[in-house]
């Protein structure tokens, strides 16, 4: 039996959980493909999924393994698929399954992949680009000469955040630490503010039409917020829902990205067009996926981590 390697939890808890198994090849189900991983990417939602703090929401069975965002090459058809050939390249949002050497995927979750797109910026945009384009698209509205400030411009959401929104014709005023400003400038940010150096409200010229928040945040800061967007205004939070309080004028909406192929493959054809690049600050194997929990629970991660099995 041919064997692969896989990250998988068998119970919720610290990083310390994530086991690199060897599992036997999985085989594709009906209007499924096995997908070659080429690369997953790190999202710190996955983080909070293997802590058991999703389980309310979003139950898995263990053993689970992890990996939301997958490209590779398609290895095998399934039985009802049409439209696929093996030697494909392909990505998706999966709900699970990425951080391994191959994965089942339903080609309904998936999308290809240009020979010009490297496959493994391609990994980067699954979880970070849906939920960027829902923010700025959907949720948020943007629109040409909008005043949008970016909270949290430098992790893996916010870098695509900002080049939509910017893509749109918005002002992008972004919030980032001195290691991630100049990436941020460089994706497009009009004005780059230093969260690290004081209270926003001090380097803010003018409130904005709509602030898309992309941090977890305490009450207090998140509080903060409200007084930055002009009354009539709109808070996005993808992280920390934000409560304007009565008679502030400004309305604030929580949302979760969801799956939707379509808005995958616009982001595709945004990287094929150069429009949007994919900020990777590293790019690891699957066995230092511990680690690269680790290193986001304690803040020190920026942009995309790739992680390649
Ligand atoms: N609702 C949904 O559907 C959904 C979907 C995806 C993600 N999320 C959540 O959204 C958040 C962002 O996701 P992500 O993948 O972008 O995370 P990420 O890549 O881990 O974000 C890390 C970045 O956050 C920035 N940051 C941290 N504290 C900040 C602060 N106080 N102010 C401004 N920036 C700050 C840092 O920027 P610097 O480098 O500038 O320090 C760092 O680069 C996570 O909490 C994630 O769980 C929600």
């Amino acid at each position: 039996m041919t064997m692969m390697k896989t990250a998988r939890i068998h119970e919720f808890g610290d990083a310390s959980v994530i086991r690199y198994d060897a599992v036997p090849l999985p085989r594709p189900a009906f209007g499924e493909v096995l997908v070659r991983v080429a690369a997953t990417s790190f999202n710190p939602t996955e983080a909070a999924l293997r802590a058991g703090m999703l389980q309310t929401f979003l139950p898995v069975d263990l053993p689970y393994t992890l990996g939301w965002d997958v490209a590779g090459t398609v290895a095998e058809i399934g039985a009802g698929v049409q439209g696929f050939a093996v030697g494909d390249r392909v990505v998706g949002r999966l709900d699970g399954g990425g951080a391994a050497q191959y994965v089942r995927a339903p080609v309904a979750s998936l999308v290809a992949v240009p020979e010009t797109v490297p496959l493994a910026h391609a990994a980067a945009l699954p979880v970070a680009g849906l939920t960027a384009w829902q923010a700025v698209f959907e949720h948020g509205k943007v629109s040409a000469g909008q005043r949008v400030l970016v909270n949290g411009a430098g992790g893996g959401v916010g870098g695509l955040v900002t080049q939509l929104a910017k893509h749109a014709g918005a002002e992008v005023i972004a919030t980032a630490a001195p290691r991630s400003a100049e990436t941020v400038r460089r994706q497009g940010a009009d004005q780059v503010i230093d969260y690290t150096a004081g209270p926003l409200n001090a380097s803010l010229e003018g409130p904005v039409d709509l602030l898309l928040n992309l941090v977890p945040l305490s009450p207090p800061d998140a509080a903060a917020l409200v007084p930055l967007v002009r009354p009539g205004g709109r808070i996005v939070s993808i992280a920390t829902p934000v409560e304007p309080p009565a008679g502030a004028g400004v309305t604030a909406m929580h949302m979760v990205a969801r799956n939707d192929v379509s808005h995958l493959e616009a982001l595709v054809g945004l990287v094929e067009a150069g429009t949007v690049a994919i900020d990777i600050s590293e790019s690891r194997p699957l066995t230092d996926l511990t680690d690269v929990h680790r290193l986001s629970e304690s803040g020190r991660t920026r942009g995309k981590i790739i992680i390649v099995p």
